[in-house]
């Protein structure tokens, strides 16, 4: 094992445990691109997507953050062209099947958001086998939004609450912030406390548009595929330099 591995293996020395952000947001951006500066199909960007995934989900870990959540497939990604639609569920569905075990073995537990019932019937199977074989792990909470969009969130939620007021079981005026926040999809999960975004552009794009209110957020102009650990310390170190004072001075 390399002498750089071995450190970033441990969370690194100028980083203080005690300030980590609980959770960590990503939207994983710029796996075409990074395809296309090598000469390689866009897929081969996904493809590579997956690895660098699996890399801070662990580093997250080991690093001793509770929480990941991160931005596989928006509501609006259907719009792509159908073979790169095809290529990414199927490649969802086969990461589920092949990574599991080391899942279960290393404590995560995985959760999907967003609206599951239009995926394909075969990767819906694959999400609950995962989620059910997950669900008393008591390590890194791993959240994967898919069909997944902020906006469509926060109206199932103002729905799921109409009809409870219909039905007579909720009074308007009862009606606060932490109820509202128990019918989202994050419902058992503490906000973000640090939302990063690589390839370098400066957008929300309709991800998790309630639980971000007061998170830190951190651009890199790298692209996905080439986010590691040592980006991942950039990261955490740029949080830990900045003073968060959730509207207080
Ligand atoms: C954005 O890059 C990336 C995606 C739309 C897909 C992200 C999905 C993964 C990395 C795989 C997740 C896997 C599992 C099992 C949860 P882009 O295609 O928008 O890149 P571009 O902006 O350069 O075109």
């Amino acid at each position: 094992m390399s002498a750089k591995l071995s450190v970033l293996q441990q969370l690194p020395a100028d980083l203080d445990r005690e300030r980590l952000p609980k959770h960590v947001a990503v939207i994983m951006d710029g796996n075409g691109r990074w395809a296309k500066r090598q000469g390689l199909p866009r897929i081969m960007g996904h493809r590579r997507g997956v690895s660098a995934l699996k890399d801070l989900l662990r580093c997250c870990n080991d690093w001793g953050i509770q929480a990941l959540t991160t931005y596989a497939f928006s509501t609006e990604n259907w719009g792509r062209p159908l073979e790169e639609v095809d290529f990414l569920m199927s490649l969802f569905e086969g990461k589920l099947r092949q990574e599991l075990q080391d899942m279960v073995d290393e404590g995560v537990k995985i959760k999907f958001i967003g609206n599951l019932a239009a995926l394909p019937q075969s990767l819906q199977a694959e999400i609950e086998r995962s989620v059910a074989a997950t669900q008393d792990n008591q390590g890194i909470r791993f959240t994967v939004a898919t069909n997944y969009g902020g906006r469509q969130e926060i109206v199932q939620a103002a729905r799921a609450i109409a009809l409870q007021v219909q039905e007579g079981k909720l009074q308007p005026e009862e009606i606060d912030e932490a109820l509202f926040k128990s019918y989202l999809y994050t419902a058992d999960v503490c906000d973000p406390d640090l939302l990063i975004r690589t390839s370098g552009e400066m957008r929300i794009s309709n991800f998790m548009l309630w639980q971000i209110a007061y998170a830190e957020i951190y651009i890199t102009d790298t692209f996905w595929p080439d986010f590691d650990r040592a980006e991942f310390h950039r990261a955490l170190y740029a949080y830990q330099q900045r003073s968060r004072r959730f509207g207080k001075v």
